[in-house]
């Protein structure tokens, strides 16, 4: 059972500056493990995981790796001091720090040149609430979720960057509520080639929670289902938190 392998939310680092794990990391989480059933034939090589937080879903894709036997480079970012120090913490915490590279970045602007075309598994919970656009500006936990207009604001400066990153393999997992429009967001993705669907959907309180895949509109359709087939049975349980996962093959 891969879910046995995933990191112990009592054993994340607990910082108030820091989001802690809540409904949207832990879909993301069930949507990760059901992708690794794939990493079996398709190992990821670079995984990325932007706005890391506390730590638990980078430390979780580790604990999966080595539990997989994957040796794979793994980077965690976050625009956040305190969040790296948090995952940093997380991983130790795992006994997993050595197998993450953490790297306070806007996004991924500072990596774009040396990732670009190779990122097998970009990860990504953004903060999507819809706030005045101001709000986006402040530091400190705000940013994990202070999302602007729509929450779209941090989400639409990330969409441009994730076809220049993604591997020919690559896959993006993009959390999402309804009010950011994950049919917009995928239509956007499809004009930077990429086609994408939702892929699971969580009600949390009263957050309608989305999670997005989206996949190389060249894929052949045999890549495809192959790609989609991992994610089967994700979506519709429970309903409204979204999900968008890209599936790249070029
Ligand atoms: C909703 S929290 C998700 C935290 C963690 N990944 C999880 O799912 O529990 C969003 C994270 O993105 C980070 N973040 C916000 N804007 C960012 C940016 N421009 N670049 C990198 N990280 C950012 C925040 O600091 C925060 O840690």
């Amino acid at each position: 059972m891969l879910r046995e392998h995933i990191a112990d939310v009592r054993l994340t680092h607990a910082d108030r500056d820091v989001y802690d794990p809540s409904d949207d990391s832990f879909a993301l989480v069930d949507a990760l493990v059901k992708a690794a059933e794939g990493w079996h034939d398709t190992p990821p090589r670079i995984c990325v995981e932007v706005g890391s937080g506390s730590g638990y879903i980078t430390c979780s894709v580790a604990l999966l790796l080595q539990h997989l036997g994957v040796t794979a480079h793994c980077i965690a970012t976050d625009i956040n001091p305190a969040a790296l120090r948090a995952t940093e913490q997380t991983l130790h915490a795992h006994n997993v720090a050595s197998r993450v590279d953490l790297v306070r970045s806007d996004l991924l602007l500072g990596l774009r040149q040396r990732l670009h075309g190779a990122v097998d598994l970009l990860v990504f919970n953004p903060p999507y609430v819809p706030t005045p656009d101001e709000e986006v500006l402040r530091t400190g936990i705000a940013q994990a979720w202070a999302g602007g207009y729509r929450g779209r604001v941090i989400i639409d400066r990330f969409l441009p960057l994730v076809g220049d990153l993604l591997s020919p393999q690559g896959q993006l997992f993009l959390v999402t509520v309804a009010e950011n429009d994950p049919e917009e967001i995928i239509s956007i993705m499809q004009q930077h080639g990429l086609l994408g669907r939702i892929v699971l959907r969580r009600k949390a309180d009263e957050e309608h929670l989305s999670i997005i895949w989206p996949i190389w509109d060249f894929v052949g359709e045999n890549q495809r289902g192959q790609g989609a087939t991992h994610l089967t049975g994700l979506a519709n349980e429970g309903q409204h938190f979204h999900m968008c996962a890209p599936f790249l093959g070029r």
